[in-house]
């Protein structure tokens, strides 16, 4: 039950009613409000520090096209949190470039990311989440997956390569979701693309509207520092990098103050003024409201090696971020602030160890709290599970924790309870939305290479789909199994995790299809879904769930079904209702 108005209301109509009832006849009734009065008190107080608890957390992602500096840019918060001590200490987590046959690359990625998969710290009594998003493009299900999670995202570019192919799709699935998002031009120590070019490249390739609030002075050898919009002030790069030494100067007045031209010299300070005049007359005012609805991207530039610009993004992002929010369930919109504890899985790690086939699942806590041996409902599998031993992530440790609050990830051991997608509730029949299967890239028939061993082979196919790392389809004609997956990678990773996780062998062998369609028809007992299922027999398949895919082999394939058959509605992502 969320606080409301009502509660204080009454709480202090209590309170005016305790101070009239002097008479000793009414003692009786004294104490039975005192009573009431002192529970209640209890009752409001936990609930305002869970409101406090909701309030101070920001949960978010970085997403960048690799090598643009999320690594970087993610440790060097950290430092600010306090969350380590020196640079250095994340470990990066991408696979270097090149090493798709390297599995022990492979398992170095997934040992890695378990750790890395959220960074939590304290910073200006904000309780900060980063949740990882992978940056190699073959794991992209896997990040979009994370943002289905987080409540901002920060985009990280490259001020000399600008907006690359990676950041496009992350950014148009954080657009489609409206999630509030603030955009981090790094690298401004190397010669780049002019600032200007470069917000308007961020504005038509990333489909978004953007609005500085810091400016560099200079760029490359000539970088100076940047004003920042934001604070009103100017912060010196001293040059001196790696090392957390900046020097800012309070500076409001930029156009008709002559201490500018002390500080950063005649020529650029002329022409910051004249870039500031542009600003202003060319980007709408900051609002927060428009940041939080998606509708406007503040704009910060710096260099997150050299530590420069990056406390300024910080101080605002725990300024404007949001805090949890609301999230829609397939039947309602679920508040945090609700009493009741509700979160969903987006994430599966397995073990690294394959001795032991316990895997970890990563939950976000939507509404209420999540406590330690408290009994909770798996709604797809329909039954009570308690968790003895949830882990909350604490910069690059886990630790065992008794209470979570919405925003949080939590870390549940699992032995094979859990997909991606299910739900946790306190016994409500309901499922959160927004985890959709997006159509894979590469498709290949999976066959068993060891007869003696099938059983194993299903087990751990099922198991590695749970997880998310590909997907399956079942062809309605003759069950043969497919794997779809976004890069060419993983089939070596499922292979490999298959024999030495499963003990079992697989092959692969080519089956030319473009792009999965989720098919939908109008009437499932139309005469037209009748002969399109006949028609398209050898293409159509079952996804993990069961809903019928069509396997189309190009996109004029695509057409002209979709022309001849207009009251079968083929979707590219599961979730189209
Ligand atoms: P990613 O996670 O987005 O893939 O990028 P990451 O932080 O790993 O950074 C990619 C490369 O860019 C790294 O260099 C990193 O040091 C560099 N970098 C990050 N921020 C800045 C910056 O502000 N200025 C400059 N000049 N470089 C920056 P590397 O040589 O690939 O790796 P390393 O040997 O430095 O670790």
């Amino acid at each position: 039950m969320a606080i409301k108005k009502k509660h204080i209301n009454d709480f202090i109509s209590l309170n005016n009613k305790k101070t009239k009832s002097s008479k000793p006849k009414q003692n009786r009734i004294y104490f039975q409000i005192v009573l009431i009065n002192s529970t209640f008190a209890t009752y409001l107080y936990k609930n305002m520090s869970f409101l406090k608890e909701i309030q101070r957390r920001r949960t978010f992602g970085i997403i960048s096209h690799p090598d643009a500096g999320k690594t970087t840019l993610t440790e060097k918060l950290l430092l600010f949190g306090g969350a380590i001590q020196e640079a250095g200490a994340v470990k990066n987590n991408k696979i270097k470039k090149g090493a798709t046959s390297d599995f022990m690359e492979i398992e170095r990625q997934r040992g890695i990311s378990v750790s890395t998969s959220v960074l939590a710290f304290n910073y200006n009594d904000k309780k900060i989440n980063i949740l990882d998003t992978p940056g190699h493009k073959d794991f992209a299900e896997d990040t979009f997956r994370t943002l289905t999670a987080v409540d901002s995202v920060i985009v990280v570019i490259d001020v000399a390569k600008g907006v690359e192919e990676q950041t496009e799709k992350l950014v148009a699935v954080c657009r489609m979701r409206n999630i509030p998002m603030i955009v981090f031009i790094n690298k401004l120590d190397r010669e780049g693309k002019d600032a200007f070019d470069l917000m308007d490249e961020v504005e038509q390739k990333l489909g978004l509207t953007v609005t500085p609030l810091s400016f560099p002075i200079g760029m490359g050898y000539d970088f100076q520092g940047i004003y920042n919009l934001w604070e009103q002030n100017i912060n010196l790069f001293s040059g001196d990098s790696r090392k957390n030494i900046e020097e800012t100067i309070a500076f409001s007045d930029v156009q008709n103050n002559p201490e500018l031209d002390k500080i950063v010299g005649q020529k650029a300070a002329q022409k910051l003024r004249e870039e500031l005049e542009l600003i202003d007359e060319v980007y709408p005012k900051f609002d927060r409201q428009d940041y939080l609805d998606g509708k406007l991207q503040p704009v910060f530039f710096g260099s997150a090696l050299n530590n420069f610009g990056v406390r300024e993004l910080l101080d605002c992002f725990v300024a404007i971020a949001p805090s949890p929010r609301p999230k829609d369930s397939e039947t309602r919109l679920v508040d945090p602030t609700e009493e009741k504890m509700s979160g969903f899985v987006f994430k599966i790690h397995a073990n690294m160890d394959p001795k032991h086939r316990d895997r970890l699942a990563f939950i976000k806590i939507v509404s209420g709290t999540f406590e330690r041996n408290k009994p909770y409902y798996h709604v797809r599998q329909k039954k009570n599970l308690k968790f003895s031993s949830p882990n909350a992530f604490f910069a690059e440790k886990k630790e065992i924790v008794d209470i979570s609050y919405p925003g949080d990830i939590v870390g549940l051991h699992d032995t094979g309870n859990f997909k991606i997608g299910d739900t946790l509730t306190e016994g409500e029949l309901m499922s959160f939305k927004g985890i959709p299967s997006f159509s894979p890239e590469h498709f290949r028939y999976i066959n068993n290479a060891d007869p003696m061993k099938a059983k194993q082979l299903d087990k751990g196919i099922d198991q590695l789909m749970d997880e998310g790392v590909a997907q399956l389809f079942t062809l309605e004609m003759n069950n043969r199994k497919i794997i779809g997956t976004v890069g060419a990678l993983q089939y070596e990773v499922i292979q490999y995790r298959l024999e030495h996780e499963y003990g079992a062998k697989c092959t692969y062998e080519n089956f030319p299809v473009h792009k999965a369609c989720w098919v939908k028809p109008n009437d499932p007992k139309s005469e037209e879904f009748k002969e399109f299922k006949r028609i398209k027999q050898k293409f159509l398949a079952h996804d993990k769930y069961g809903q019928l895919v069509f396997l189309a082999d190009s996109d004029f394939t695509i057409q002209m079904t979709q022309s001849k058959y207009p009251n079968v509605k083929l979707f590219f992502t599961s979730e189209f209702e």
